[in-house]
């Protein structure tokens, strides 16, 4: 049984990732700060279903402390790590760059500085759509221009793509970067619009509409995300960076359709400016990915919200809104 160690496992991809992880048998050591970027609770709910799994380990660690870390290596010996902790929140980068060059990258550093002492096969690290800012040539293929972010936060994630290329080139290490593209579905991190949507609609509140409605994202579901991610491990890859996105750009107008086909009621709609820290569309290339992982993405954005939904009425409507 070989071990995964996963950094930010009590986070929304990475709970959906471990849950995946132990169907497929793998040991999981989870490494996690339970950092405030949100409700502590909801991150205690992610993780609680793994807590008596005798295959996997949660250690509370913020990955910026080096000498913690290094004894959870030391401990558990992982053989791959999927490096998902960072602060991921576009706007809040804006207003508060320090933190999160501080985890992003100092964190990241750490991250590397041990797999490459403890001599890990495979290292998969989240980095994010953001890092091509508002580059035209759509769909966006992995080669565009990446050096126009328009957040802190795009700014990290492109130094670590940057970073791991030269762990790759000095120490033959096995890095993978996958490019997210606007995740949504079961454990959804709540600061995001299909997460704010789904509670809107189901608890009757007012839905903000950013401009026009216009913006389109390529929304791509956490299952799919997790798939593409477990390839990676296993792939004989040795550096790449690759987008994991579904391809299928939708605008915001079109998915409040989605939204009220699926739970038959009308949005409550109110208008608010755009942030000028996010993109007028977002739309990935991802047939590098599905050729090099054999990977695709299966699941349409009806299907997805659907899902979003059902988990949201089970989940956060019974227990913690
Ligand atoms: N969700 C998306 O649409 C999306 C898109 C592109 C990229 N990503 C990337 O995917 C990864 C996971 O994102 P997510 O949406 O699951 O976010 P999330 O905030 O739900 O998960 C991140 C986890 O990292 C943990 N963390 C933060 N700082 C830490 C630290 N210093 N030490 C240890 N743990 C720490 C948090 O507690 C959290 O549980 C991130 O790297 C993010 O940048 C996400």
């Amino acid at each position: 049984m070989e071990t995964v160690l996963v950094t930010g496992g009590a986070g929304f991809i990475g709970s959906n990732l471990i849950l995946e992880l132990l169907k497929q048998k793998y040991r999981v050591v989870c490494v996690d700060n339970f950092d405030d970027t949100y409700k502590l609770k909801f991150k205690e709910e992610h993780i609680s279903p793994f807590l008596k799994n005798k295959n996997f380990v949660l250690y509370r660690v913020d990955i910026c402390d080096m000498e913690s870390l290094r004894s959870v290596f030391e401990k558990e010996k992982p053989v791959y790590i999927v490096h998902l902790a960072a602060k991921a929140d576009t706007r809040d980068a804006v207003k508060n760059p320090y933190i999160y060059i501080s985890v992003n990258i100092f964190g990241t550093l750490n991250i590397l500085e041990l797999s490459k002492e403890f001599g890990l096969k495979r290292v998969v690290m989240a980095s994010s759509g953001s890092v091509y800012g508002n580059n035209r040539n759509l769909p966006w293929k992995e080669e565009e221009n990446t050096d126009l972010p328009l957040s802190a936060y795009g700014a990290t994630k492109k130094t670590t793509e940057m970073l791991a290329y030269t762990y790759h080139h000095n120490f033959g290490m096995n890095i993978i970067c996958l490019r997210y593209f606007n995740v949504y579905g079961e454990n959804n991190r709540p600061n995001m619009v299909p997460y704010k949507w789904a509670e809107a609609f189901l608890c009757g509140k007012e839905i903000e509409l950013s401009g026009e409605g216009t913006r389109k994202r390529d929304f791509t579901y956490v299952g799919d995300v997790v798939n593409a991610t477990i390839l990676a491990i296993t792939s004989s890859l040795q550096y790449e960076i690759l987008n994991i996105a579904n391809s299928q750009p939708v605008s915001l107008k079109e998915l409040l359709l989605v939204f009220e086909k699926i739970t038959g009621l009308k949005a409550n709609v109110r208008s608010r400016p755009s942030h000028k820290a996010s993109v007028n569309e977002m739309y990935a290339d991802s047939t590098k990915a599905q050729k090099l992982l054999n990977w695709k993405p299966e699941v349409s954005i009806e299907e997805g919200i659907s899902k979003l939904v059902t988990w949201f009425r089970e989940n956060r409507l019974k227990k913690s809104v």
